[in-house]
């Protein structure tokens, strides 16, 4: 762990797991995008020296910071303890993002001024959405697509959102939404994780916007997700449907929110 920052302003998370390659071309592009904001990068001792190198770019840029954990501990609890060392430090804004050049740095500061708005109507969490009008994937291939709109399709259907990219992982969150919920509770490891903190968000009364972006496959380094986590993902996401219809039945919850709601 480096340094000692304290103070409002956002905070980007940035996971890494074998990617010094990417590391430096993205956080060029973040900083040149965002001059103002500081960056944790969450390293799980990737074995490519991605922890070194991020490392030895904290130790001339004071924006940047760096936690190292032992193992690959999963892309979830890596936000969680990301999320967890901004708060104490009293940032205003955590956000999510990708350290492969997936998710554009230059739609930040839009993102950040959505969630930064005052009034009860602000957002609390802003989503880089490939799935809304305006949004788009490039270099996908199609089975990558099907996946991605089917499980948000099953995900809207199983939960009763209305938000049509409820997986990505590009995401800006205001303090007080991440303060509302239990962080440690969260055991979620790969894409569930976003279906995971959606749901909280919502559960916590924050409100959710998504915002329209260029989603755009690496050209550097390989994807860690498995078949694994689109397991997880799906058995996770019938199991809160499942939940969440019960709890409703029983009274203790309201119905989907558009039934509520409007
Ligand atoms: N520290 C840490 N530990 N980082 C990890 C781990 C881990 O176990 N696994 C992955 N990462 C990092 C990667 O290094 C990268 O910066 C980021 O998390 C995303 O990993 P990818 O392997 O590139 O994921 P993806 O492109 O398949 O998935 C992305 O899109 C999904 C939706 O389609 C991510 O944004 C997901 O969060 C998102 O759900
Ligand atoms: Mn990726």
């Amino acid at each position: 762990m480096t340094s000692s920052h304290t103070g409002a302003g956002a905070l980007v998370v940035v996971p890494t797991y074998n990617e010094s390659e990417n590391l430096p071309l993205i956080l060029g592009r973040l900083f040149a995008a965002a001059p103002a904001i500081d960056v944790l990068v969450v390293d799980d001792g990737s074995p490519d020296g991605t922890g070194e190198l991020a490392e030895s770019m904290a130790a001339t840029d004071p924006r940047i910071h760096v936690m190292h954990r032992t193992g690959k501990l999963g892309l979830g609890s890596a936000y969680v303890m990301g999320f967890g060392w901004g708060l104490e430090r009293g940032y205003d804004v955590v956000v999510e993002m990708d350290a492969d050049g997936s998710h554009p740095p230059e739609k930040l500061p839009e993102m950040i001024a959505l969630v930064s708005a005052s009034g009860p109507a602000a957002p609390s969490l802003a989503i880089g959405s490939r799935w809304v009008p305006g949004g788009s994937v490039v270099n996908w291939p199609v089975s990558r697509q099907i996946l991605s709109r089917g499980g948000n399709l099953y995900a809207r259907l199983a939960l009763g959102l209305q938000l049509k990219d409820v997986t990505a992982g590009f995401r800006a969150y205001t303090r007080q939404a991440l303060e509302a919920m239990d962080l440690t509770g969260i055991d979620s490891k790969g894409y569930c994780f976003q279906v995971d903190m959606t749901l909280r968000v919502l559960d916590g009364g924050g409100t959710v916007v998504e915002v329209p972006i260029e989603f755009r496959e690496r050209e550097l380094g390989e994807s860690k997700m498995s078949q694994a986590i689109v397991v997880e993902a799906m058995l996770r996401v019938t199991k809160w449907g499942v939940q969440r219809r019960v709890q409703t039945l029983l009274g203790h919850r309201p119905g989907p929110r558009w039934v509520v709601e409007d």
